[in-house]
């Protein structure tokens, strides 16, 4: 599959994830404004690869940053820092490659700062990917033959940089010669569900079933699905954990039914800062995205629309958390506080 993200030749190249399926379009972006721009209008989305865009982006501005003056790029590179701390909120990961970066600017003079800088950011992709390949062969192990599985979002490799999270467990699974099908929620307003994650499993080889946001309940009922399994933007202390707008209606509804419920994600998805998951900043997107499809208006000009981008699954919700560390049931605080990111906010 195409990679969503790519350091190349000193730029940083992504697949556009605002034009699929349509159109398979690359960037390259050679200065960080644009790699700040592209995490805003979600060109690159998904925790793990927000994280990993940052990283590099933070590379590329020192890169281009001139001065022979160490405190001075110092000072520069913390006005980049900020500008990316302020492209979106809630991916913890966002703020744990920051905080990486910001260790990182280490060395005798500026030339040294920049290359250290590099290196880690590859280092950081680097880790991502075996992060993800590491909790997928993990997860996998609680999918059994013929299940069916119901995933909201997309939590595949276009959002990691890496295998992916709760679709790397599927990938998985179907790797190991089980036999899996997936209903995958279209996932409004932005549709992730309906153009990346189809689009990803179909490559894969993978029976896929779109179904609207809301007809989970319906196949539930009807004992159509086996589990849920969904990725995450942050899982706190307790963990309570932020992820796509509607992943709370679907724990909930899970749980009615005795279904499953999995979260999977890497442990630089979690945040120890935050005891209780409902102090996780929640992104208010544009109201347009809403009132809007494709830039196609579909409600009466001038309505109020909200649009929160994440909601709280509540930890009593979660069956277990699949990370790359292992597979954890409740309750989580000691175990979170056990796996917790090395590099801590
Ligand atoms: O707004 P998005 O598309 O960046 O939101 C993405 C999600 O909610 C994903 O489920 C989450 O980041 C996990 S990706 C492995």
């Amino acid at each position: 599959m195409a990679r969503a993200i790519e350091w190349l030749d000193g730029k940083l190249r992504i697949l556009d994830q605002r034009k699929l399926p349509r159109e398979q379009i690359f960037a390259d972006l050679d200065n960080y404004q644009d790699v700040v721009l592209a995490i805003k209008e979600m060109r690159i989305r998904g925790a793990p690869a927000i994280g990993v865009a940052v990283a590099y982006g933070i590379a590329l501005a020192a890169s281009s940053i001139r001065t022979t003056n160490k405190d001075d790029l110092l000072a520069q590179l913390n006005q980049v820092m900020q500008a990316f701390a302020a492209s979106r909120p809630t991916a913890v990961n966002l703020f744990q490659a920051i905080n990486r970066m910001k260790k990182a600017a280490r060395g005798d003079g500026v030339a040294e700062i920049k290359k250290s800088l590099i290196d880690e950011a590859k280092q950081i992709h680097k880790e991502e990917v075996s992060a993800t390949e590491k909790l997928s062969q993990l997860g996998a192990e609680l999918i059994k033959d013929g299940f069916t599985l119901l995933t909201h979002c997309n939590a595949g490799a276009l959002a990691t940089a890496g295998y992916g999270t709760a679709l790397g467990v599927i990938k998985a699974a179907n790797e190991q010669g089980k036999k899996v099908s997936v209903f995958v929620t279209e996932t409004r307003p932005l549709l992730q569900g309906a153009r990346l994650t189809t689009w990803e499993l179909m490559q894969e080889g993978i029976p896929v079933t779109l179904i609207t946001d809301s007809m989970a309940g319906y196949f539930m009922k009807r004992g159509e699905i086996d589990c849920v399994i969904v990725g995450a933007d942050r899982i706190a202390a307790n963990g309570y954990t932020a992820n796509k707008i509607g992943t709370y209606t679907l724990a909930v509804l899970a749980n009615a039914h005795g279904i499953p419920f999995y979260v999977a994600a890497p442990t630089t998805t979690i945040d120890l800062s935050l005891t209780s998951g409902y102090q996780i900043p929640i992104e208010e997107r544009s109201p347009e995205e809403v009132t809007h499809i494709q830039g196609i208006p579909i409600a009466p000009a001038g309505i109020r629309a909200a649009n929160p981008a994440f909601d709280i699954t509540p930890n009593q919700y979660i069956s277990a958390i699949i990370t790359e560390k292992g597979i954890m049931r409740a309750p989580y605080t000691e175990g979170l506080k056990r796996i917790g990111p090395r590099f801590l906010l």
